[in-house]
């Protein structure tokens, strides 16, 4: 059963890579990027600190902009991905800049088999987890990454947040608050998150919501030390149409002022004992 769900969730996101690159919405700051700058967002920014000289291990990585500005930061990056388009596109941005980074696709679970070496980092953030079944298995696959001593970053959607019906006017629950992994919420959107326009060949997908306690519990399961567990009132994509940009490093996205305040996103960081 789960094959079949990564096999749809790669066309999906194979087609939503081919919109993001050319990143015509120009939420990714492309243009930006490629004229030499950094576009993490704020919150990432403020908490990962130095990472020149690190080598990072970016799981996830999307067509590879953020591990490039990782590698602009002065850190040695391989960023996994299952999407064969966004890999294509992660190599050629890494040739267009020269940046000190390697791309390589794959599935997430077999990240150790995959990536040669043991990291400093393990760098996963922003719409990630939501797409894998096993919480448990994904924390051991991050720790394996690990050299003694390194750490995993995570920065992610509040599954609180994403428990909320997106196509309510308002603050509403829609979803249980943890998803069996045999039973994936079936989502299906004919554009991405991103304000392109383009239609998505593939727009079925399936996804699981991952209760903070579960992934704390799993990365302590997976004999990493918790550091850090932070919770953010912003997030990185428009989950609503309600919800209003800020600007910083690059755009996020906010609970319009009327609406109680609740956490939009949170970050761990836990790191494996020498
Ligand atoms: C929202 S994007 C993550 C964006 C990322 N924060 C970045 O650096 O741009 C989610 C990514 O997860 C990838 N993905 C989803 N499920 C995966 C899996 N099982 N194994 C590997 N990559 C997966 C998708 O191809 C997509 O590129």
């Amino acid at each position: 059963m789960t094959d079949a769900h990564f096999t749809q969730n790669r066309l999906n996101w194979d087609d939503r890579a081919a919109i993001h690159i050319k990143d015509e919405a120009g939420g990714y700051r492309l243009d930006a990027f490629l004229a030499g700058a950094d576009n993490l967002h704020d919150t990432e920014h403020a908490e990962i600190g130095d990472v020149a000289g690190l080598r990072i291990a970016h799981l996830q990585c999307h067509f590879g902009i953020d591990t490039l500005c990782l590698a602009r930061r002065g850190a040695s990056c391989v960023g996994l991905d299952f999407s064969p388009n966004a890999i294509a596109g992660a190599r050629d941005l890494q040739q267009r800049t020269g940046l000190d980074a390697s791309f390589i696709e794959g599935n997430v679970y077999d990240a150790r088999a995959l990536i040669e070496g043991d990291f400093d980092m393990v760098y996963v953030t922003w719409g990630a987890i939501g797409w894998l079944p096993d919480i448990a298995r994904w924390a051991k696959t991050a720790a394996s990454l690990l050299k003694p001593g390194g750490r995993l970053y995570l920065l992610e959607g509040h599954p609180f947040f994403m428990q909320m019906d997106e196509t309510a006017p308002g603050l509403r629950l829609g979803f249980d608050w943890r998803t069996p992994p045999d039973e994936p919420i079936t989502m299906s959107t004919e554009t991405t998150y991103t304000g392109d326009t383009a239609k998505i060949a593939h727009p079925v997908t399936y996804e699981w919501l991952h209760p903070v306690s579960e992934v704390v519990n799993a990365v302590i399961g997976a004999g990493l030390t918790l550091e850090r567990l932070n919770e953010h009132e912003t997030l990185a994509w428009q989950f609503a149409p309600w919800m209003v940009p800020v600007e910083g490093r690059r755009q996020m996205w906010v609970l319009p002022e009327g609406m109680p305040r609740m956490p939009l996103s949170y970050s761990i960081q836990a790191r494996k004992p020498f």
